[in-house]
């Protein structure tokens, strides 16, 4: 019952989810998170994600992206570390699965998806890291469309260890419902998905869903039609996977990074109101907003 009090997440539980940050913790402590991400003009994708992982309080970011962006990320970006993969016009080639398969060990957590396009060669090159990449993992756009041709993939990897963030329309793609269906039983269908392939589900919107393998549902108490605006999508994908890689549980790291996610849009808008609020934006204010939490 979408109305149930005890459904909502609010700023206390929240406050109890952050990961602490020990006096003597170094950057190893915090965890390294790998952001696979941005095809040829979608760059923006990838460094907004990367940002949201160090500004969650990871330790460490590094971003694998296609080759012919490499150069773009290495001056977007400055605390992340890049990797130029083998690409084909502007997309990932399935060639670099060899390095992919290098670039996993030693991290914390994976997230996937952000503009990485929809090529065939990427397409596969996602289908494996589903089946066999060992971390935690979240997928989201890109990789969300890829495994949406074929889902059982999902059941390669260990219940609970993987974390999807689909739009509705993400959604339809994934289960084959239309997404009229999917916005009149966004509950439902949410943990349908989540309990059938032992997977946390995001299910974003007006009212962001979290539905976890088990069939418990969560509903986020925070956020405002501010966040209507490109990249917010990819700026939540760096910051659960950056709360991942800190080591929450998916589970955790969806709830918590999904309230940190709204709550730093309500506070810049009573700023700045919700109009014109961008995506860099919310990535700044997230510290702030994790800090006025505990
Ligand atoms: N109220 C609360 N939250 C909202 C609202 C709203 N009215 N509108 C949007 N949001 C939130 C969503 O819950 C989600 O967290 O903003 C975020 C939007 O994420 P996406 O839909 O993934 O948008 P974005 O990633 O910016 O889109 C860029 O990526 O996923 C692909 O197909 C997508 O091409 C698109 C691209
Ligand atoms: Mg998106």
């Amino acid at each position: 019952n979408v109305g149930d009090d005890h459904l909502l997440v609010e700023a206390p539980e929240a406050a109890l989810l952050c990961p602490r940050r020990p006096a003597a913790g170094h950057k190893g402590t915090f965890g390294h998170l790998l952001v696979i991400a941005g095809e040829t003009g979608k760059s923006g994708a990838a460094a907004m994600s990367a940002e949201a992982g160090l500004r969650s309080g990871a330790g460490l970011v590094t971003v694998a992206c296609p080759a012919p962006v490499h150069a773009v990320l290495e001056i977007k970006l400055t605390e992340a570390m890049t990797v130029p993969l083998p690409a084909i016009d502007g997309a990932l080639s399935l060639q670099a699965l060899d390095q992919v398969r290098t670039l996993w060990v030693g991290k914390s957590a994976v997230a996937a998806g952000p503009g990485l396009g929809r090529s065939a060669e990427t397409v596969a090159l996602v289908r494996r890291l589903v089946a066999e990449c060992p971390l935690p993992l979240l997928l989201d756009a890109d990789a969300l469309n890829a495994v949406s041709e074929v889902p059982d993939v999902l059941l390669e990897r260990a219940p609970g260890t993987t974390v999807l963030t689909p739009h509705p329309g993400e959604m339809a793609r994934l289960t084959g419902i239309d997404i009229q269906a999917i916005e009149a039983d966004r509950l439902g269908v949410a943990r349908d998905f989540a309990c059938r392939y032992g997977v946390v589900l995001v299910l974003k919107g007006a009212r962001t869903l979290i539905a976890l393998p088990d069939g418990r549902i969560r509903i986020n108490g925070s956020g405002n039609p501010g966040l209507a605006s490109g990249g917010m999508g990819d700026v939540l994908t760096g910051l659960i996977g950056g709360l991942m890689a800190q080591g929450l549980s998916p589970a955790n790291a969806a709830v918590l990074g999904t309230f940190l996610h709204g709550r730093a849009a309500d506070r810049l808008s009573r700023i700045q109101g919700e109009a014109g609020l961008l995506a860099t934006d919310l990535v700044r204010e997230l510290p702030a907003t994790r800090r006025e939490l505990t």
